[in-house]
């Protein structure tokens, strides 16, 4: 069968594309490069790339008609940063919910049955408690918690009218690189924690902690950090749910593994052996202080069976990736 992977050439989306190729799928990426990468179209010769929006209903409707074997669309490609939907919320709706919501109404024009939805933490807001289960209430804070909660809030409303059967993966934070070294995180610029450390290890400049007084144990946030190639395990046991019938639903997906800043900067200063300068910054708006996922529920229905949950571990193949790439992808 053929799926197609929306932000294919971003990071989560490129890891993913390749672990569904390497399971027999034909793969078509559809990407606008606007913060993927074109290198990674060389890097994945088995995939096929095609350039524009996933928001496009020209595009969307030329690849349907013509890919007419898809079965299943994996959708990566949005606004991802909870900083920026401070500063652009109607960008994040636009692009999160509007742009979502064209490419479900072709899907559903185009009798294609199966979407795989990339959710987020974000939907949750400040954590009533941790870990936080598929149970949690779900208050965001930022504009794109909530772009990412109102298409999950609408996917049962479409699926009764034709709409496709879905899975939402409410991703915790996404970190390390493909074991082999081949993919790994590269942004423009680069906001997410670990590589921020790990480039201020090469480089010797400073790094910045965004609050020191969050109600935590040592007053940085707390996050769940979770191995880009666990995290896309998830998506190929998801789509194959999907194929053979599992209820449509939603799945956190995270280690469960609290990881304040300050741990995740020691133990990059103990898997680089480099002394890492620090700056104590403000609060970035928008950060809850912690969240921290319970997977139990994917884990049961799903069979998911993380490899590579040691902090270290994800460190480690970030930091070969970035010591192999530090110019990104060239
Ligand atoms: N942080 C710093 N300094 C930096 C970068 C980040 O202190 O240079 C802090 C942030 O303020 C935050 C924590 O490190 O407290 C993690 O920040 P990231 O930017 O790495 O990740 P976020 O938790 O903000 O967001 C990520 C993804 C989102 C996703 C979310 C789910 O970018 O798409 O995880 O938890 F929704």
């Amino acid at each position: 069968m053929t799926v197609l992977v929306t932000g294919g050439a971003g990071y989560i989306g490129s890891v993913t594309a390749r672990a569904i190729e390497a399971r027999g799928e034909h793969v078509i990426v559809l990407d606008n490069f606007s913060t993927g990468h074109r290198q990674i179209e060389g890097l994945l010769p088995g995939v096929d790339f095609i350039e524009g929006d996933y928001s496009d209903r020209d595009i969307l409707q030329n690849i349907f008609s013509k890919k007419r074997a898809i079965d299943a669309v994996i959708h990566f490609a949005g606004m991802t940063l909870v900083g920026e939907s401070m500063d652009r919320p109607s960008d994040y709706v636009r692009m999160n919910f509007v742009g979502t919501l064209t490419l479900l109404e072709e899907m559903a024009a185009r009798n294609v049955h199966h979407f795989i939805f990339s959710s987020s933490a974000a939907t949750f807001g400040v954590a009533e408690q941790v870990p936080i289960d598929e149970k949690h209430p779900q208050r965001p804070i930022n504009p794109y918690g909530w772009s990412k909660k109102a298409v999950e809030d609408l996917l049962p409303y479409l699926k009764g009218v034709g709409g496709p059967a879905y899975i939402g993966l409410r991703y915790f934070n996404a970190a390390g690189a493909a074991r082999d070294g081949l993919l790994g995180e590269v942004h423009r610029p680069e906001t997410h924690l670990i590589p921020n450390i790990l480039n201020a290890a090469l480089t010797g400049s400073a790094f910045h902690i965004f609050g020191t007084d969050y109600p935590t144990d040592d007053g940085t946030c707390e996050r769940d950090y979770i191995h880009i190639e666990d995290l896309a395990e998830a998506h190929v046991l998801a789509l194959y749910a999907l194929r053979r019938g599992h209820d449509s639903g939603f799945y956190n997906l995270g280690n469960g593994q609290r990881a304040s800043i300050l741990r995740v900067l020691e133990t990059a200063r103990c898997v680089t052996g480099l002394s890492i300068s620090v700056i104590e910054s403000i609060r970035r708006p928008g950060d809850p202080p912690i969240l921290v996922a319970s997977s139990d529920r994917i884990k049961h229905d799903l069979n998911w069976k993380p490899q590579r949950e040691d902090l270290a571990v994800i460190i480690e193949d970030a930091w070969r990736f970035l010591r192999e790439h530090p110019d990104g992808y060239r």
